[in-house]
């Protein structure tokens, strides 16, 4: 851990000039040790020594089981890519063709263990288990200790819950008879006794507590697609439990998400949600936006891009931008990058041909201006009309960073994450090109922060 403690040494130290680095729902995220998408999906956030760690499902290669995925991150905005906690097994439960879905780790104080719960299913969903996990450290490596229906129900989306008092909760759907919440045995192993079995049949939940006030969050069943996630709230897990409601914009989907878990980061409540591109699972991104909690309300608003103070446990809405336009003066094309026609684009035009065989095509930003020496975060807006990820090699006051772009659909830009120091003033230059003779992807233009 120790390139992490230096790695999270730096960003401190960058942190006190660092205004303005931003979350950026539904981005791609390139992860530092793969220079990849972040492949952590249906899964959560837990703190540890003072990092944030997320564990999911790495779905690289589509639904099947492949493993599951740890990462690391001092600021939830630079994630590093640390260890895979179970991986593709010869046969069993872990192995070919197998669902191993939302998995999410809580820490036991009376075994020093962390135990990790997560689905266990066969490809057709027929088997409907539960299986657990132990090992001594987050990121390490887990010994898969099986799988079973707990209290010889059904179990589908699961999640954990550790109450403050330390006892440990499943929360697991049962499709034939509801939601249910279990209680776990002291070491969290196993699954004791009944807490609570909602009427209706809810995926996809999360427990937050807030003071005394309990909170679930859950999604309907709609597959892969999203719907108005609701909530409801109760003074203790045994119920009862008020009516469900919504918590983000009727109509929107939830922001286009399904819950996947709802958090705590330094005071800041967040709401961990998957954008599920089900043609292309790879490609579903994070929907992370803060969730206001007021007495027993739960109300979630949509952003770009915000930006979490942790040192104060504040949020605030994202910065104010310089927009750039790749096809527009003083930018430079070289080696066969051209303007291309983009209807989604701003200005309808973008520019291709970026990479590709040497001497490849290059687009510079020569004069990107920051008020403020300061490290921050710039969205990149592309297309990318393959179906796996582009690359491109991105020299910023030439320091280079290798940077992903998952594959867009109908011709809307999406956004790219790079967090990098800019220089006060207006001579910041940011360059595009090949990153190992690879096409990258269009480019439509740069969000960057003011200051
Ligand atoms: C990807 O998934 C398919 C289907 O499950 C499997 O046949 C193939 O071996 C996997 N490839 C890798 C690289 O894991
Ligand atoms: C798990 O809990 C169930 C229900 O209380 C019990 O019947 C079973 O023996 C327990 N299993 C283990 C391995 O402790
Ligand atoms: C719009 O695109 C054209 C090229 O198609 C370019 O010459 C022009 O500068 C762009 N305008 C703006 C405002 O970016």
């Amino acid at each position: 851990m120790l390139s992490n403690s230096i790695f999270a040494g730096l960003a401190l130290l960058a942190g006190l000039v660092s205004a303005s680095i931003q979350i950026i729902p539904g981005a791609t995220i390139t992860t530092a040790g793969t220079n990849q998408h972040m492949q952590a999906h249906g899964g959560g956030i837990v703190e540890s020594g003072g990092l944030y760690y997320l564990i999911g499902e790495n779905k690289l290669n589509g639904s099947a089981f492949q493993s599951i995925n740890c990462y690391s991150s001092p600021d939830l905005v630079s994630w590093t890519f640390v260890n895979e906690l179970l991986t593709l097994q010869a046969s069993g439960d872990l192995g070919p063709d197998r669902v191993v879905e939302r998995p999410h780790v809580l820490y036991n104080d009376n075994t020093g263990k962390w135990v990790l719960w997560m689905h266990i299913d066969s490809s057709s969903y027929g088997e409907a288990r539960a299986g657990v996990a132990t090992a001594s450290s987050i990121c390490g490596t887990y010994t898969y200790l099986g799988a079973s229906q707990p209290l010889g129900f059904q179990s589908r989306d699961l999640n954990v819950f550790k109450d403050t008092d330390g006892t440990g909760y499943l929360l697991t759907e049962d499709r034939a008879n509801g939601l249910r919440i279990d209680k776990l045995s002291a070491d969290y192993l196993n699954v004791t006794t009944a807490t609570y079995l909602y009427a209706e049949d809810y995926e996809a939940p999360a427990i937050y507590k807030s003071g005394s006030t309990y909170f679930m969050f859950a999604s309907h069943e709609s597959g892969w697609s999203p719907n108005d996630n609701i909530y409801c709230t109760a003074t203790s897990l045994s119920g009862p439990w008020s009516a469900w409601t919504t918590f983000a914009t009727v109509g929107s989907n939830t922001f286009s998400s399904q819950t996947a878990a709802v958090v705590n980061i330094g005071g800041v409540v967040m709401y961990m949600g998957d954008r599920w591109v089900s043609t292309n699972l790879m490609a579903s991104t994070y929907v992370w936006l803060p969730l206001t909690i007021s007495g027993t309300t739960a109300t979630l608003t949509n952003e770009v891009n915000w930006i979490l103070n942790i040192a104060s446990g504040t949020w605030t809405t994202g910065p104010s931008e310089t927009t750039p336009e790749a096809e527009a003066s003083p930018q430079t094309l070289s080696g066969g990058a051209i303007l291309l026609s983009c209807s989604g684009c701003s200005n309808t035009t973008d520019v291709g041909y970026i990479g590709g065989p040497s001497p490849g095509g290059t687009l510079t930003f020569p004069a990107i201006s920051s008020t403020v020496a300061t490290t921050t975060t710039i969205r990149i807006k592309y297309l990318n009309g393959d179906s796996t990820q582009r690359y491109a090699n991105v020299l910023v006051n030439g320091v280079a960073h290798v940077v992903a772009f998952l594959p867009t659909t109908g011709g809307t830009p999406g956004s790219s994450t790079l967090t990098v120091p800019l220089k006060s003033g207006t001579g910041n230059v940011i360059e595009f090109e090949a990153y190992n003779s690879g096409w990258g992807p269009d480019i439509d233009r740069l969000m960057v922060p003011v200051s």
